[in-house]
């Protein structure tokens, strides 16, 4: 496959759409890659954004380019992120979107055969512990207003195997889906939406980390995505500024997929 469709036009990350205004946003893992798109998408639309991010100096650049809060946190502590949490409710007074979004795929997570009990456990803190305790620290808030939309961020390999395995992440992203459309379920009529984004790969520090000493585990890759390409962080911020926003008032308890076509896709190799 060569052809590839084209990555969007710069003008649209100047949205005119203004969905947000006088919203409170708090995305963890804000300083970098998707995170960092959707701080500035988020803050676009109006939305006040609470950068939370463990890398004290990335965190504080995306803050300071939105005239954000920025808390660091480590998304593996509950107490840190009880308090992520309160300091956007009391400097802005409210909580009403989540992005829960840190994540790590490190690559000592590989092959089941491989992968020792230390990277499984590290992985699922991180990726599926920490989801639980931004959902649990966050609903309180959203459900004294009677509105919020959490927005979790799992992974195209929450739905389907890669025969590249990292073992501990993809069942950590199963985690992330399974839990978030149990939420979606359990506080619907709350006011409070519960989606699991789903995006495909995507062109930030955590892929290109892993695939740059491996090309050709790349290229094996990208056979599998029909528009031929990895999506752009502003892409995957774009679904998330819907999700969040009232546009997406019927959407809940969704595996919201943004992966070019890769999960429906029957693909013969050339
Ligand atoms: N990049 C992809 O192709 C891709 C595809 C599907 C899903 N995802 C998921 O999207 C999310 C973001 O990925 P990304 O590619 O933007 O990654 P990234 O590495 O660019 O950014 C992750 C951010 O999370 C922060 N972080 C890591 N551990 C933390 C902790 N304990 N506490 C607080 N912050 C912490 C990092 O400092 C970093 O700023 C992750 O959950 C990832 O699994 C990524």
């Amino acid at each position: 496959m060569t052809d590839s469709a084209p990555a969007p036009a710069s003008d649209t990350e100047s949205p005119v759409c203004r969905r947000l205004v006088g919203r409170t946003a708090v995305v963890t893992g804000a300083g970098s890659g998707i995170g960092r798109a959707t701080v500035r998408r988020l803050a676009a639309e109006g939305a006040h954004v609470v950068c939370a991010d463990i890398d004290e100096e990335t965190g504080k650049a995306a803050a300071a380019e939105v005239g954000g809060l920025f808390v660091r946190v480590d998304v593996t502590d509950p107490e840190q992120v009880e308090a992520l949490f309160r300091s956007a409710h009391d400097t802005y007074g409210s909580v009403d979107v989540a992005f829960n979004n840190a994540g790590i795929s490190p690559p000592d997570d590989d092959s089941i055969l491989t992968t020792g009990l230390d990277a499984w456990r590290r992985v699922q803190e991180v990726n599926l512990t920490s989801v639980y305790l931004c959902c649990k620290a966050a609903i309180p808030y959203m459900r004294r207003r009677g509105r919020g939309s959490i927005v979790n961020t799992a992974s195209f390999v929450a739905v389907m195997g890669a025969a590249t395995s990292q073992i501990s992440y993809t069942a950590s992203k199963g985690g992330v889906l399974a839990m978030s459309r149990e939420l979606g379920v359990q506080f619907a009529r709350e006011g409070i939406r519960v989606n699991a984004l789903c995006p495909g790969p995507v062109n930030t520090p955590l892929l290109k980390e892993l695939f740059a000493k491996d090309p050709e585990r790349a290229a094996r890759r990208l056979v599998h995505v029909p528009v031929g390409r990895f999506a752009e962080p502003e892409e995957i911020a774009a679904a998330v500024a819907f999700l969040a926003s009232d546009d997406a008032s019927f959407v809940n308890a969704a595996e919201f997929l943004v992966d070019g076509g890769i999960a429906g896709a029957y693909v013969t190799p050339l």
